[in-house]
């Protein structure tokens, strides 16, 4: 046994450059001595799992309950008949499969394996790590290394050498380097003792991949819900709170524009963003540490223990987490982020379906809209959107009076002094209807996914001219013949046939919404109610044929 000084000097191994280093740390093993040793998964604080001290002293460094059992790691599936009995035929078809890799297999334990190790349970998890050295070093000592990962308890699980260095230099005898994790979260843990096979933790083995193999698999309720007092999780540790940084967790899950419009609502000063890639952008002025892009799962399982430790540097009032959902990895990089938020999950929802709808004035639009209401849809009217940030938008305000000047008087914009700018000079409005859209189409985009309706209409003239189609899964153009245009418009403004005939000729023609919506809704009816029917009728159409679209994708 190795003195156990306190505190210890810990060695840093670089197995790269030093010639001896797996010899030297497979003899800590052998010795009784605490390793820090790198998984693809995690590191792990690891020591000679069939030596009870040795074990006790990783239960010390860490500070972890006595309850709480480890694994074991192995070098191949030829070393699981010799610490478990009654293997399954599963087990080797599963190590066949997923080995080395981020599986862990619960199977009942040989009595050579000490209680001390598996928390006193007749189980224990057996894992083949996938990292050249570990796998070297467990050879080398020849004995299975019991290692949980090399964290103190309740703080995030270290991904790199630095990490474990971090919580553990001063307390263990030896650390391997052997570079950044590639999985990032701590391998996936099925019950082999159970009928059907359970999933007590998700991890870096994807659910769909278990049950190609075991078909069905059952799945532990505290993979997805905080457990109440007095229930008991199947995985001892799955009871602890992983890692709780200072500041409050709020995740937030559902589609990831939803998720962020979400946290941009809710959002006060002082408050940091775990957020994926794509969306940094929109916190701006906020600490954020993000996850990875939205469809990369294995770059979330890397970067998600390191997004928590981050915030621990800083004095952030609250946390928002972005949550991917639960397909493949996704379970687990959800798991991680729900348990540091002691699983308070905000659900943001679904993605809302867009409808941009446009056409020339005097086609019925209100009909249309209101049909669209009637179905539940929220309408944005980007007009009066744009008039409200004229008001209130600061960043607009200041980009329209850098390029045009003081047009703001105390009663707002002066519609004439820009009016007589821009009239004048096509290039002028072509500018400043870049300035407008540049703020607006985000403007919109935020109401869009902050609305909770499940559809939502985004009333706009100029809705290519400004981009705003790119939000929509469709373009409604609205028509009518110009003749009944021009007896609405006379009717509706009170104007005379040859102004309303002037204002319909100044307008695009038919052609253009032909050419650029997804459809047309020709306005024939004879009366404002029989329209709205029409298109209530035209909208019911046009949402069942995307639910079938987007059941086909
Ligand atoms: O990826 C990993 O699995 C990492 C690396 C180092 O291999 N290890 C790891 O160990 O995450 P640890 O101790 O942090 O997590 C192991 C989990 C704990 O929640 C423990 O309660 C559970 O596995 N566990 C261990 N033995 C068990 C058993 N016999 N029955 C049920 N759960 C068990
Ligand atoms: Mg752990």
């Amino acid at each position: 046994m190795i003195e156990r000084g306190n505190p210890l000097k810990t060695r840093i191994f670089h197995p790269e450059t030093e010639k001896n280093a797996i010899a030297e740390a497979a003899e800590i093993i052998r010795g009784g001595g605490l390793l820090g040793i790198p998984t693809e998964t995690v590191y792990g604080l690891g020591a000679n799992a069939l030596n009870e001290e040795a074990v006790k002293a990783i239960f010390e460094a860490k500070g972890r309950p006595q309850d709480n059992p480890l694994i074991i790691h192995v070098p191949s599936a030829d070393w699981l008949e010799r610490y478990c009995k009654d293997v399954p035929a599963v087990a080797y078809a599963l190590a066949r499969r997923f080995w080395p890799g981020p599986l862990t297999m619960i199977l009942p334990r040989r009595e050579n394996v000490p209680l001390r190790t598996t928390g006193g349970l007749e189980t224990v998890g057996v894992r083949c790590p996938d990292h050249p050295l570990t796998l070297a070093i467990i050879e080398a000592a020849g004995v299975p290394i019991a290692a949980p990962s090399g964290n103190t308890s309740g703080r995030p699980s270290p991904t790199t050498a630095q990490h474990m260095i971090e919580d553990m230099d001063g307390k263990i005898d030896g650390i391997v380097d052997g570079g950044p994790c590639a999985v990032g979260v701590e391998s996936t843990i099925v019950d082999l003792t159970v009928t059907p096979p359970r999933l007590l933790r998700p991890g870096g083995l994807p659910l769909e991949s278990l049950r190609e193999v075991l078909g069905e698999v059952a799945v532990d309720k505290a993979v997805t819900q905080k457990l109440g007092d007095r229930e008991r999780p199947r995985a001892p540790g799955m009871k602890y709170r992983h890692y709780a940084p200072k500041a409050p967790v709020t995740v937030v899950t559902g589609d990831p524009e939803r998720s962020a419009a979400y946290i941009r609502g809710q959002l006060e000063p002082n408050d940091g963003v775990i957020c994926f890639d794509e969306y940094a952008g929109d916190f701006a002025g906020h600490i954020i540490h993000k996850l990875g892009p939205a469809a990369d799962r294995l770059a979330q399982a890397r970067h998600v223990f390191d997004a928590l430790r981050t915030f621990d540097a800083t004095d952030v009032s609250h946390i928002y987490a972005q949550c991917p959902d639960d397909a493949g990895l996704g379970l687990a990089v959800g798991n991680r982020l729900k348990k540091a938020a002691g699983f308070h999950v905000v659900d943001a929802g679904k993605r809302p379906l867009v409808i941009g709808l446009t056409g020339p004035t005097g086609a019925g639009k209100t009909s249309a809209l209101a049909a669209l209401e009637r179905l539940g849809g929220c309408i944005l009217d980007c007009d009066a959107v744009y008039h409200e940030m004229l008001r209130t938008d600061e960043g607009l305000r200041r980009d329209i009076t850098e390029a045009f000047g003081d047009v703001f008087d105390e009663r707002g914009l002066n519609r004439q002094k820009l009016g007589s700018i821009v009239f004048a000079d096509p290039e002028a409005l072509e500018r400043l209807n870049a300035v407008i859209y540049a703020r607006l189409v985000p403007a919109l985009r935020q109401r869009v996914y902050a609305s909770a309706a499940p559809i939502v209409g985004i009333d706009a003239i100029n809705l290519f001219e400004s981009g705003l189609d790119r939000l929509c899964r469709r373009t409604v153009g609205l028509l009518a013949p110009a003749e009944v245009r021009i007896r609405r418009i006379m009717a509706r403004d009170g104007i005379s046939e040859e102004y309303a005939r002037l204002r319909v000729e100044a307008q695009k023609g038919e052609d253009f919404y032909r050419a650029h919506c997804t459809d047309i809704l020709v306005n024939d009816a004879a009366s404002a109610a029989e329209f709205e029917n029409k298109a209530y009728a035209f909208f019911c159409h046009m949402i069942k044929q995307i639910k079938e679209e987007s059941n086909h994708e």
